[in-house]
């Protein structure tokens, strides 16, 4: 009996342990009305976006849901104008595996919103699942596709500078290896999806970086965002039905609910006081370092000019596009440099003896900032 006691105390306390640590998710603690706003949140229809966007549509802001299923979009709009009590939930078709498509969603929303001021790629896949592709999907879905639409937004987002741009990423990133020969090979069975996934997330985290960059001084800044763990569809839309009923229960109590994991990128989306940490990468609201492959800047760049060329944007070095070759997009490229800008990325911040930023004092002043004085509901 004991024993038993024992053994049920021993596995209470680390289930406290894991819930405290690795489910609970910090509110984002960032107040203040969006009223006059807009934010267009991709792959909102479920998941961590689903959540993003009723926090945004919560503060009044008009969120545009860039959703590639006109149905689970229209739902997802009529959902959260119902939970938010804020008629200014709109769908937008966006299907980001498709470069037309995403031109096409840029063409409508510039020609029918007057302003972009908050700017979140959360839509990802971690499977291609039964599609075969002659690219490589996930990094078109993860990455290529935001890359483009950022080109494509920039216009609304300088003229509502300041605005923001939040990458959501992955702690994946950490097993990321960027191979620039093989960039867009299609990619085979479930070891090369995992893989591709890592790949993607690290392309999030060094976009992030080159995007801030290339917008210095522009009154536009950009985030990457890791949710944590979360209970979503991601992986378990890929699950055998037969393993769906004993992982999913497993699934609700080791994971982060959507709305946790919607914590991080709220925060970088919407927290005062941390544009001069532009480029860097978030985790539970709070700034994190990250390995050197997702801090190797000449990366950032190839990768830049590599998604150039995938995007259909203009010459780049690496790869040749596989799809819908599209005329150069001068407008958009004009706007952002293609050359190494001189400047350090991350103004204001001391250097530590290792060669990286001090961040510890910024944060530092950030959370004092960020201190909670509205819970989430
Ligand atoms: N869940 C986690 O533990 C976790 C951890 C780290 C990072 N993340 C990141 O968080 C983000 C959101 O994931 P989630 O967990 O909320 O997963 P989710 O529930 O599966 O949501 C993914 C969203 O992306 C959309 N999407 C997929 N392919 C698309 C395409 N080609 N064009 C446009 N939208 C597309 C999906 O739309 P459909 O419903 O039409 O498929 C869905 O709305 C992803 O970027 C993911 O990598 C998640």
């Amino acid at each position: 009996m004991e024993a038993l006691l024992l053994g049920a105390g021993l596995l209470l306390g680390a289930y406290v342990l894991v819930y405290y640590n690795l489910v609970k998710a910090p509110p984002c603690g960032c107040i203040g009305s969006l009223r006059g706003r807009t934010a267009v949140v991709t792959g909102a229809n479920s998941g961590i976006g689903k959540m993003t966007a009723l926090e945004l549509a919560r503060r009044g802001a008009r969120v545009v849901l860039a959703c590639r299923s006109r149905e689970r979009g229209e739902a997802a709009a009529f959902d959260l104008r119902q939970e938010s009590g804020n008629n200014e939930v709109i769908f937008m078709a966006l299907d980001l595996a498709s470069l037309a498509s995403v031109r096409a969603f840029a063409t409508a929303f510039l020609g029918s919103e007057p302003r972009l001021d908050i700017l979140i790629h959360n839509a990802g896949i971690s499977s291609c699942g039964r599609r075969k592709e002659t690219f490589n999907l996930l990094l078109r879905v993860n990455h290529i596709g935001p890359f483009l639409l950022t080109h494509l937004l920039l216009p609304h987002l300088k003229s509502c500078a300041p605005s923001r741009v939040v990458v959501v990423s992955s702690a994946a990133h950490q097993r990321g290896r960027l191979d620039f020969t093989r960039l867009n090979r299609p990619v085979v069975g479930w070891r090369q999806e995992l893989r591709a996934y890592a790949d993607s997330k690290l392309a999030n985290v060094l976009f992030a970086r080159e995007l801030a960059t290339q917008l210095e001084g522009s009154g536009v800044t950009c985030y990457a965002a890791h949710p944590g763990p979360v209970n979503s569809e991601l992986f378990l839309r890929h699950l055998p039905g037969w393993l769906r009923p004993m992982l999913c229960p497993l699934a609700w109590l080791v994971l982060r609910a959507p709305q946790g994991g919607a914590q991080t990128p709220l925060y970088c989306a919407l927290q005062e006081g941390i544009e001069p940490l532009s480029g860097r990468y978030f985790a539970n609201c709070h700034v994190e370092e990250v390995p050197p492959a997702a801090r190797d800047d000449p990366a950032a760049h190839r990768l830049w000019e590599a998604s150039k060329k995938l995007a259909g944007l203009g010459p780049g070095k690496d790869e040749d596009p596989d799809e819908e070759p599209q005329p150069e997009d001068s407008g958009a490229l004009s706007s952002l440099s293609t050359s190494r800008p001189k400047k350090p990325r991350v103004s204001g911040l001391s250097h530590a003896p290792g060669g990286l930023p001090d961040l510890s004092k910024l944060t530092q002043q950030i959370q004092v900032k960020a201190e909670p004085t509205h819970q989430l509901s």
